[in-house]
């Protein structure tokens, strides 16, 4: 994490991040992936998300949020007039892990400097982490996603602060419907955060 911290600071473009993560051999899920999953959306844009890591589907076309949860989450996004020309999206790791476990906490650390990196270039006004593990990562915490959902924070990634909160990750809702209310609450709250 040391090495990728240095080398993650010193890119000083989005592009420059994503050609560096090309060439960086310090994380094994790299191995088996087919490609890089760097980022899709608008690096203009007002607010970022963060999934968890690529699936299958991500992995082959090196987007993210391009399979059923991503389906999801654009209709998500649509309820609030929101589509992928208005957003950034990310992962906490930029590689799928192999049959899409979760990704272990070495993996998630050595990757974390250039998530950073990431939303320090992108500076969104309202950062939402989707799904437990990357609102675990993002705000350091061990607490559950059922009771940290909803929660909003300052978060301060280097010299940027952002409104953030945590949101059920879609792929949770698609096995859960019954809690696509909670999801809509948050969705909500996002959308006068953006205004505010
Ligand atoms: N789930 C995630 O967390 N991220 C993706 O990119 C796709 C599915």
């Amino acid at each position: 994490p040391e090495a990728a911290r240095e080398l993650a600071a010193g890119a000083t473009s989005l592009d420059a991040l994503r050609a560096m993560l090309e060439r960086f051999d310090g994380c094994g899920l790299k191995l088996r992936a087919t490609n890089l999953v760097f980022a899709d959306g608008n690096p203009e844009a007002e607010i970022m998300l963060v999934g968890e890591a690529p699936g299958r589907e991500e992995d082959l076309q090196g987007k993210p949020f391009v399979g059923r949860s991503g389906q999801l989450l654009d209709r998500m996004l649509k309820a609030i007039g929101l589509d992928r020309t208005k957003v950034y999206i990310a992962n906490t790791v930029p590689w799928r892990p192999p049959g899409n476990r979760t990704p272990s906490p070495a993996e998630v650390a050595v990757c974390l400097p250039f998530l950073y990196r990431q939303i320090e270039l992108v500076a969104p006004k309202v950062l939402v982490a989707l799904g437990g593990a990357s609102a675990s990562t993002l705000f350091e915490t061990d607490t559950g996603i059922t009771r940290l959902r909803g929660q909003w924070r300052e978060l301060t990634v280097g010299n940027h602060t952002m409104r953030a909160v945590a949101t059920l990750h879609p792929a949770y809702l698609l096995r859960q419907p019954a809690a696509k209310k909670l999801a809509w609450q948050d969705l909500l709250a996002i959308q006068a955060a953006l205004r505010g």
